[in-house]
């Protein structure tokens, strides 16, 4: 499973980048707008922080501005995924972009029948908002068995089904039991997933008694940090 990081906070996928955990970057209009920050700014700074896919959205909703958006997102650098969102218009777009060999995340799909529309007109990723659904009561993982299911049918579908809206750990451990490709997550979720109270507890006891013995495992010949050496 991949994990991409949903936010246009470039303090944060620094950060969470040093991890060596992060394989792409998704943001939107809202998290743009949190920034304060001007947007085409954002992208190329993000894009030269994170090698992988950088999902920036298109804003207009008729084809001809979303196509001339995409192609000018798609102008800032090679690791740009212009997003559009699951409307006639944007899989217009999409297919339009796609066949002009730009990357293309087809947002905000609440169903099954969006996400084989959105296969057809060649996505590369579809994004299915799982907390949004569950927000209104319905079960977002449930979409997206759908939709692995669906699109493990037919060999030819090459969209990557994106897991989005992610709430915490949970959704990720769903997603990655069903199979889904790609789970974007709030860096809370990430940093939520190293956690457990048992983890700590232990190293904590495993320190207190490596204390007791004195020892360390570097002395001062050692070059800290360095690779280990391989004896020949
Ligand atoms: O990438 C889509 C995601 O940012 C939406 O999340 O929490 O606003 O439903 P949320």
């Amino acid at each position: 499973m991949q994990f991409f990081i949903d936010t246009a906070d470039v303090g944060e996928i620094r950060d969470l980048a040093a991890t060596g955990l992060v394989d792409g970057i998704t943001t939107n209009p809202s998290l743009v707008a949190k920034t304060g920050r001007p947007f085409l700014e954002v992208v190329q700074e993000i894009c030269e922080i994170v090698p992988g896919p950088v999902s920036a959205e298109v804003t207009a909703t008729d084809h001809p501005t979303m196509l001339a958006e995409g192609r000018k997102l798609a102008g800032l650098a090679p690791n740009v995924c212009v997003k559009v969102p699951l409307t006639p218009d944007g899989l217009k777009t999409c297919k339009a972009l796609t066949d002009e060999g730009t990357q293309v995340n087809v947002t905000l799909c609440f169903s099954a029948a969006q996400a084989i529309l959105a296969a057809k007109a060649g996505a590369t990723y579809v994004s299915p908002f799982v907390g949004r659904l569950d927000d209104i009561g319905a079960v977002g993982m449930d979409l997206i068995g759908d939709i692995v299911e669906i699109y493990a049918a037919y060999p030819e579908i090459r969209t990557q089904v994106l897991v989005a809206s992610v709430r915490g750990p949970q959704h990720v451990i769903e997603a990655a039991k069903l199979g889904a490709d790609v789970a974007t997550v709030p860096p809370a979720v990430l940093r939520a997933m190293f956690k457990h109270p048992l983890t700590d507890k232990g190293l904590d006891g495993f320190l207190a008694d490596w204390a007791k013995t004195g020892q360390t495992i570097l002395s001062d010949e050692d070059g800290h940090g360095e690779p280990a050496r391989r004896s020949a």
